[in-house]
């Protein structure tokens, strides 16, 4: 009788399915969190992801919890102690951020320092960042900046004693200063047409993508997104080709003491049509950068510089006018330091230690980004739940002070 002869590919197809089947046995649960929909998961829930959403579902999930949106897992962490882990301890790991297709598609492909994932290309476009655009002596030799916070205290104070909307002062204020530090004064005149381009940006990155959460689905496109996402970037290449073009004509010598650069300058120093990323050596040899690399470092600070700065001096104003006494102890300490007649320099604040508290407490009380966003670059395991590959991370900084356990400051 013939015996049952298994041929050898089979032997190895069960001993590695039976292996996988074990190591999926042997892995970790998903966090706790909401039952959700066959396919759709929780994306019902979709407008429950704000931090305050956030930090009621941490009431009923704990510091952990999973969100499925989609084919997409979401983790949320309130926990401070989980949040270290995945910032600091596992920092390799998470280190990315997640990006829609909008983000991706407008950042050029994540050529940009926010959206880049961890690696060589993100290293050296950070120390780029750190040595040229934000370094302290670039911020002290902005002389042009100062004379917009001077042209506001001016506009300001003739009209003194009429009511003031405090916010549309000061997103104008902060918008104008990275507007100027951007590209310097030679397209001022184009800031209108470049604050339409920024709120379509806004749009877009806001907008709800059905593709984000069901790739198949992407062809149901009911904000138009197909359209207008071209659109949107056709319209941010006319504007920085031509200041872009506009500098390389004009004959400035970078890296001169006495001449106020602004940023497109300082990023055309490494300016080469063919972008180029190398490790280690001087950051001149290291990197070269496209227009893309430069138009999507400006959309970073532009949406990174602008909202921030203007909602946590909107939010210290009204803590202030809410607390009369801190009030008067910011303008004895402001008198004393720095007197009546003249502007506050970054050499006075040092001194100004009861202004920094005041400042710190509202960032405190109301981050300006509450949600921080971080994916995962491989599986991983996070206070004994299985983390899955590219799962966006949500840790939330606002409303500590609802979380038990929670510390004081941004949950990193
Ligand atoms: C009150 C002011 C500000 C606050 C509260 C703030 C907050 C933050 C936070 C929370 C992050 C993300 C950190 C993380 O994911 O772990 C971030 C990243 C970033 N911010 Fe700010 N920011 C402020 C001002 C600015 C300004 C003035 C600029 C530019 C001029 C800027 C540019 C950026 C950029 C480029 C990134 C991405 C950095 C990276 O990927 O490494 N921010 N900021």
């Amino acid at each position: 009788m013939d015996s049952l002869q298994i041929p050898i590919p089979v032997y190895a197809i069960i001993a590695i399915l039976t292996f996988f089947f074990l190591a999926w046995l042997r892995r970790k649960p998903l966090p706790p969190g909401p039952m959700g929909w066959p396919i759709i998961g929780n994306m019902l829930m979709m407008d429950q992801l704000t931090h305050r959403g956030l930090a009621s579902l941490a009431k009923k999930y704990g510091g952990i919890l999973h969100l499925k949106m989609g084919f997409s897992h979401t983790i949320a962490v309130s926990s401070p102690e989980i949040a270290r882990q995945i910032l600091q301890e596992k920092d390799n790991i998470f280190a990315n951020r997640p990006a829609t297709i909008a983000i991706t598609y407008l950042t050029y492909n994540r050529v940009d320092m926010a959206f880049a994932n961890y690696g060589p290309f993100w290293r050296q476009m950070r120390k780029l960042c750190v040595m040229k655009l934000f370094s302290r002596k670039r911020a002290e030799s902005w002389d042009s900046v100062r004379d917009e916070v001077d042209t506001m205290v001016k506009a300001t104070s003739i009209n003194s004693g009429l009511p003031v909307n405090l916010g549309e002062l000061v997103f104008g204020l902060t918008h104008d200063i990275i507007y100027r530090a951007a590209f310097g004064s030679i397209s001022h005149e184009g800031k209108e047409e470049f604050i339409r381009i920024l709120q379509e940006y806004t749009k877009l990155f806001g907008a709800f993508n059905l593709a984000d959460f069901i790739p198949m689905l992407g062809f149901i496109d009911p904000a138009g997104l197909n359209t207008r996402l071209p659109a949107a970037r056709a319209a941010l290449d006319g504007f920085i080709d031509k200041i872009i073009d506009e500098h390389l004509s004009k004959e400035k010598k970078i890296g001169d003491e006495n001449v106020d650069n602004d940023m497109v300058d300082e990023m055309l120093a490494f300016y080469s049509e063919d972008g180029r990323v190398n490790e280690g050596g001087d950051l001149q040899n290291a990197i070269n950068l496209t227009r893309d690399n430069i138009k999507a470092i400006i959309m970073d600070v532009m949406f990174g510089g602008t909202e921030t700065v203007a909602s946590a001096i909107e939010w210290t104003m009204t803590e202030l006018m809410h607390t009369p006494e801190a009030l008067k102890r910011v303008q004895q300490e402001l008198t004393n330091v720095v007197g009546l007649d003249r502007r506050v320099e970054e050499s006075d604040f040092e001194k100004l230690t009861y202004f920094k508290c005041v400042i710190k407490e509202t960032l405190r009380m109301h981050p300006p980004i509450p949600v921080l966003l971080h994916q995962s670059s491989e599986a991983t395991e996070v206070s004994g739940y299985h983390i899955p590959k590219g799962t966006p991370d949500e840790g939330f900084a606002a409303t500590l002070e609802e979380i038990p356990n929670s510390g004081t400051g941004i949950v990193h």
